[in-house]
């Protein structure tokens, strides 16, 4: 997993390729995949901001929000359909959303620092139409429903490396994937841990592939591919 440019994926193949020893799909469990990284990571960048107006990492950088932006536009999807940010962050994204003018937002994160942070940004900017609320997607304590849209940008890849389980994580994502979204609702996903082959398998069950975003492509030593997929989904 990689943040800032959307070349990037260099964390990725590292969580693939290194020498400490693999699940059984391969990845090497990594504290990226635990909530007390993400705390520490967001409480730094929590005081970051408070000192000096820093948002911090956009994972994947600016092009992969107008990538999903774009694809929203093109696809003419309502401004008041109702969207919701799985592991917002710092909610950079919901920040965009509502600039281009969506009025129906959520992010959720399960960092109180992450919903503090998007929160401080959120206010900062003067929007006051976006909800927030620290929750665990694999874990949903509300009746959190009926979205149109989902959006997941590097969150199943950070659950992907969880070191307890992993396997059943991602289960658990798709069935907490299933509940909040709509019958046709679109699942928007970017992944850098993940090919397209590989998601298409992981949510095989109950969703069907609609479009592929195009995304850089890399070549080396005469192979090439993508190192980032960005994938839409509709609920079955
Ligand atoms: C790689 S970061 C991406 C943040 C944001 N989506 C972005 O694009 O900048 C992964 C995010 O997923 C959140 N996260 C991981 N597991 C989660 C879970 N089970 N429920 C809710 N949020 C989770 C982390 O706290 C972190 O904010």
């Amino acid at each position: 997993m990689s943040s800032g440019s959307d070349g990037g994926g260099g964390a990725a193949v590292a969580a693939r390729s290194d020498k400490g020893s693999r699940g059984e799909d391969g990845f090497v469990p990594s504290a990226l995949g635990t909530r007390k990284h993400w705390d520490a990571v967001y409480e730094r960048e929590l005081q970051t901001f408070r000192e000096y107006g820093d948002t911090g990492e956009i994972w994947f950088g600016e092009e992969s929000m107008n990538r999903l932006i774009r694809w929203m536009q093109k696809h003419k999807i309502p401004l008041d359909a109702s969207v919701l940010d799985i592991g917002t962050g710092n909610g950079v994204f919901l920040v965009e959303l509502a600039k281009f003018g969506f009025s129906n937002i959520t992010g959720i994160d399960y960092s109180p620092s992450a919903i503090q942070l998007s929160g401080s940004i959120i206010e900062k900017e003067g929007l006051s139409n976006i909800k927030l609320k620290v929750e665990d997607f694999l874990n949903l304590s509300t009746q959190l429903s009926g979205f149109h849209i989902c959006i997941d940008k590097g969150t199943f890849d950070a659950i992907s490396l969880n070191p307890d389980n992993a396997i059943e994580k991602r289960k658990q994502y798709v069935k907490s994937l299933s509940r909040v979204l709509k019958v046709k609702g679109f699942f928007l996903i970017t992944s850098c841990n993940w090919t397209k082959e590989e998601l298409l398998n992981e949510f095989s069950e109950g969703f069907e592939l609609f479009e592929e975003l195009p995304t850089p492509k890399f070549s080396f030593g005469g192979r090439s591919g993508n190192s980032v997929a960005a994938l839409v989904f509709q609920k079955m």
